[in-house]
């Protein structure tokens, strides 16, 4: 695959799984611009990436759940490098909630980040899209069962694998494809952020993997080639798929 000359954006470049895409990407010859909240994390993938071929992403620090925020991503993306070829919607989290909650702070909080955004980013992208006859990944969770506490999570899943069905339907007609990748449960900082103590994680892990049918964690190196894979021109036709890559967890529902 060879991604000479394209400019990919990627939402979540500081932490797991789009940290691993944007460090492929440069790999394999992209340009990059890099969103993240963590200067520090982002900064420290940039570099990674420049090593790689040379090419020094464009890191932006935006925290994407306000709108001008996204307008500016996807405005000094343009300023910089004058299109935009790939958009990989892949900035999200988990968070437990219930419906015996008393109040929505949470389910806004989650819809806020985990399917308003990629919404958001992709309407901003599309003019730039239609140009380059570009494309859309997002990431987000295989279908599964729902664990208690993950209700508002398989809501948000379930409503962005229709997104990506349909938005792709819409933007066939302007040669722009949309598909997603989703992920079985993969190592990344997703445990850190539900507040998952650093000396338990590996035990966490541990359980986790007991509870898929092949006992193992993927790696957001695994999920980073398969996001590749569909970002790249090897199936011009592959537009509102839903790939999964869970080792067959999904496959009992
Ligand atoms: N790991 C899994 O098992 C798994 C399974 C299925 C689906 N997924 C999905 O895969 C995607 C990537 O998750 P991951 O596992 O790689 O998690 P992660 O390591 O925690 O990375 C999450 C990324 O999202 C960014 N982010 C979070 N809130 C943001 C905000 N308000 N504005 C901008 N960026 C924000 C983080 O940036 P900062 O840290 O810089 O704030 C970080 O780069 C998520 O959508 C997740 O739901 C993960």
């Amino acid at each position: 695959m060879d991604f000479t000359g394209k400019i990919a954006i990627v939402t979540g470049a500081s932490s797991g799984i789009g940290a691993a895409t944007a460090k492929l990407f440069s790999q394999h010859g992209a340009t990059l611009a890099l969103v993240g909240r963590n200067e520090t994390r982002l900064h420290a993938v940039a570099n990674q990436c420049e090593a790689g071929k040379g090419l020094r992403p464009l890191c932006l620090l935006y925290d994407l759940t306000s709108d001008e925020n996204c307008d500016e991503v996807v405005r000094k993306t343009v300023q910089t490098f004058k299109r935009i070829d790939i958009l990989v919607n892949c900035a999200g989290k988990a968070s437990v909630t219930s419906l015996f909650d008393t109040t929505m702070d949470a389910f806004d909080d989650l819809v806020a980040l985990n399917l308003r955004v990629p919404y958001k980013m992709s309407q901003l992208c599309i003019p730039h899209l239609r140009r380059t006859k570009g494309n859309i990944v997002n990431v987000f969770g295989a279908p599964g069962r729902v664990r208690p506490g993950f209700l508002h999570f398989a809501m948000v899943r379930d409503a962005l694998q229709r997104f990506t069905k349909a938005g792709a339907l819409e933007l066939v007609v302007e040669g722009i494809r949309m598909n997603a990748v989703c992920p079985g449960l993969t190592r990344t900082n997703i445990l850190s952020n539900l507040n998952v103590p650093e000396d338990d994680m590996a035990h966490a892990y541990e359980k986790l993997a007991h509870t898929v049918p092949n006992n193992v964690i993927i790696e957001p190196e695994e999920v980073a080639k398969m996001i590749l894979f569909v970002a790249s021109d090897a199936s011009p036709n592959l537009t509102g798929a839903n790939v999964v890559v869970d080792g067959a967890a999904s496959g009992g529902v």
